[in-house]
């Protein structure tokens, strides 16, 4: 099928280019956001489609393409395959699944449309997410041959966590079950009954035939016994409160500082909540500073107001301290600060979430490094039970604490009144290495600790307590395999320093393992907390004034460049302790090597469990090279600096 000309890039490039059109000549109807879900086979794609034909919105020369297409593939008969239309990328079309979520604009005489099609695929509750965290309403299709699936409800819990509160049960190919009424009503009883388990108090069922068009946009006279709307009538008149941001106190996050010349520094963003006029108080989170919008300025020129939904720039009377990140607030409203949180958390990668793992969260305009605790609990979709999990794995949903490493500015995503602060309380994770969003979710509140345990200035400062040493801090982070040689290296370095009357100390794996980290074992979880708490100790131990010199095998990136980034500005030296796997293996000091082959000893690092080696250690010590003492002298002299 390669060589099928793929009308929908077509589609979608002429739809970008005409949407600030298609936007301005309809400008004074109402806008529907709506998202679609189903399963692979489902009938999304082609019930898509058939809405985009009916409203005819599909310009004449991709409706040439598109039934050029149909014929070529051959697919269904003479009927246009409105599949072909929407099913966008090319792969997808060979492995039969929507992948990315594709934005769709159409129109009728009453209303304009958004709709994300989101991908139905195990896989992709990503996009999934991602798509509806806009939405006013949600299409949940099934089959009308198998009615509820464990999708289905995957789907529809992750709607109404997000907070779409219009759901419509579209009961899709009813063709193919002769338009039998007692099939449409038990799926829809089945449906009922989860759907109240979760929360979803109310729902519009239809059923439908996205292939022969039944009740899409016609009412169909082969489903005599239903009363109820077409999909498109209920899609046109269904009521969606935009007013809910309007409500709501002033809120802008700051997207940038628009500073062309000194006369002038407005702040940019997207306004989520509420509405603004020059003249208003406001106050600016997190600095707490109070101001005066001056002006709003737009493209287009000065506003007298401003309201959520709309992008502008705003200037203030006085010059406060405002970044991206900030959040401009109505002065008597201002969002919270904290930062430990507990969280729903929606896991969206391959790889399991790790506890202890810092990674990118991004909320609103603010990007921070933050860590989650395992899960509290995890959500079975089915029954709802809460089970107990120590991870999260793909596509699992779990309530989990959550801790960044500088305070959030943000709002509870759902607060008590069942109001919704999508903006300010829904966030994303991204792993630092790959850059995959690996997580979607929302805060649920500020922990009470993270707002009453404050800093406490001390007096004697780390540079005092350093120069009564005569002495620089650092922290010597050796990392390598187990029987690389890191604690033999490292005892020697210590004598040189404590020779040199340098105040040092040494934190060897074996020995921490046995105290402060008796509790630990040798799981990636495990490992990673054992590398947190170590780097917190060095930390405390560079504030007193010591070199820090540390032992352990240390074998994620992720972590060591975590303590890195714990520890002052040149203060961390990473020192890869480089003994080939054999070589360590052949060594064997501790017999574990052996233990481990034999299959008695799991999870041990270079067989069965990873290591990865340092790509830009600031030393790197090959011992099949170098002796010991050699490799200590080395060390000694890039750390005195000589
Ligand atoms: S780390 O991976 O969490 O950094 P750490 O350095 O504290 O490990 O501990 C490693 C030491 O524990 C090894 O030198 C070895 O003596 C011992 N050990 C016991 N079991 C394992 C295992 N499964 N993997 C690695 N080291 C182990």
């Amino acid at each position: 099928m390669t060589d099928v000309k793929d009308p929908v890039y077509k589609t979608d490039a002429l739809i970008a280019e005409d949407i600030d059109k298609y936007l301005e000549t309809h400008q004074h109807k109402t806008m529907l956001r709506f998202i679609t879900c189903g399963s692979v086979d489902d009938g999304k794609s082609t019930l898509i489609g058939r809405l985009l034909y009916d409203s005819k919105m599909i310009f004449e020369d991709q409706l040439a393409a598109l039934e050029a297409d149909s014929k070529r593939v051959g697919t269904q008969g003479q009927e246009i395959d409105f599949a072909l239309l929407v099913d966008g990328l090319a792969a997808e079309r060979e492995q039969g699944i929507t992948i990315d979520v594709a934005y769709r604009f159409f129109t009728t005489e009453k209303r304009k449309f958004i709709v994300a099609d989101t991908p139905g695929h195990e896989q992709y509750t990503r996009n999934m997410v991602t798509g509806a965290s806009t939405a006013d309403l949600a299409v949940i299709l099934v089959d009308a041959r198998k009615g509820v699936l464990v999708q289905t409800r995957r789907h529809s819990y992750l709607a109404h966590l997000v907070g779409i509160k219009n759901i419509v049960l579209a009961v899709n190919k009813m063709d193919l079950v002769d338009y039998d009424r007692s099939t449409f009503l038990d799926i829809v009883a089945d449906y009922r009954e989860f759907a109240e388990q979760i929360g979803i108090t109310d729902f519009t069922a239809i059923p439908i035939s996205g292939f022969k068009g039944d009740n899409v946009t016609d009412r169909s006279d082969k489903t005599a016994w239903y009363e109820g709307p077409t999909l498109m009538e209920h899609l046109e008149n269904v009521e969606v409160s935009a007013d809910d941001d309007l409500a709501k106190p002033f809120r802008m996050a700051v997207q940038w500082v628009n500073r062309p010349n000194l006369d002038f520094r407005g702040f940019s963003g997207l306004i989520s909540g509420g509405s603004v006029k020059p003249g208003d108080a406001v106050r600016i989170v997190p600095s707490g500073k109070t101001s005066t919008v001056k002006s709003i300025v737009t493209f287009d020129g000065e506003l007298d107001e401003a309201q959520a939904g709309q992008s502008v720039t705003i200037t203030l009377e006085d010059e406060v301290d405002c970044s991206r990140g900030s959040v401009i607030a109505a002065a008597d409203s201002p969002p919270q600060t904290a930062d430990q949180f507990e969280a729903t958390v929606v896991w969206m990668n391959d790889e399991a979430m790790l506890p202890g793992r810092s990674y990118w969260l991004k909320l609103a305009t603010q990007t921070v490094s933050a860590s989650l605790q395992a899960p509290k609990y995890a959500v079975d979709v089915n029954t709802m039970d809460h089970l107990a999990a120590k991870t999260l794995d793909l596509n699992a949903i779990g309530v989990t604490e959550l801790v960044t490493d500088k305070p959030l500015t943000f709002m509870p995503y759902r607060e008590e009144a069942g109001s919704l602060n999508k903006t300010l309380g829904g966030f994303i994770l991204i792993d630092k290495i790959t850059n995959q969003t690996v997580a979607a979710g929302m805060l649920n509140f500020a922990l009470r600790r993270s707002q009453n345990v404050h800093w406490q200035a001390l007096d004697i400062t780390r540079e005092s307590r350093a120069g009564l040493k005569n002495q620089e801090p650092k922290v010597l982070w050796f990392t390598g395999l187990s029987g690389s040689g890191k604690s033999t290296i490292a005892n020697l370095v210590e004598k040189r320093l404590h020779r040199m009357n340098r105040h040092s100390f040494l934190l060897d794996g074996d020995n921490v393992r046995h105290g402060l980290n008796k509790d630990l074992g040798f799981t990636d979880a495990d490992r990673i907390e054992n590398i947190r708490r170590v780097g917190e100790v060095a930390r405390l131990m560079t504030d007193a004034g010591l070199i820090v010199v540390t032992a352990f095998i240390s074998p994620f990136r992720a972590e060591r460049e975590m303590v890195r980034n714990m520890c002052a500005e040149g203060e961390f030296v990473e020192v890869f302790i480089d003994t080939p796997l054999s070589v360590a293996e052949d060594r064997d000091v501790k017999g574990l090597y052996k233990k481990a082959r034999e299959g008695s000893l799991k999870n041990f690092t270079g067989i069965d469990s990873p290591y990865e080696a340092p790509e830009n250690p600031e030393l790197r010590i090959d011992t099949t090279t170098m002796t010991a003492e050699e490799a200590a002298d080395k060390i000694v002299e890039y750390v005195l600096g000589w």
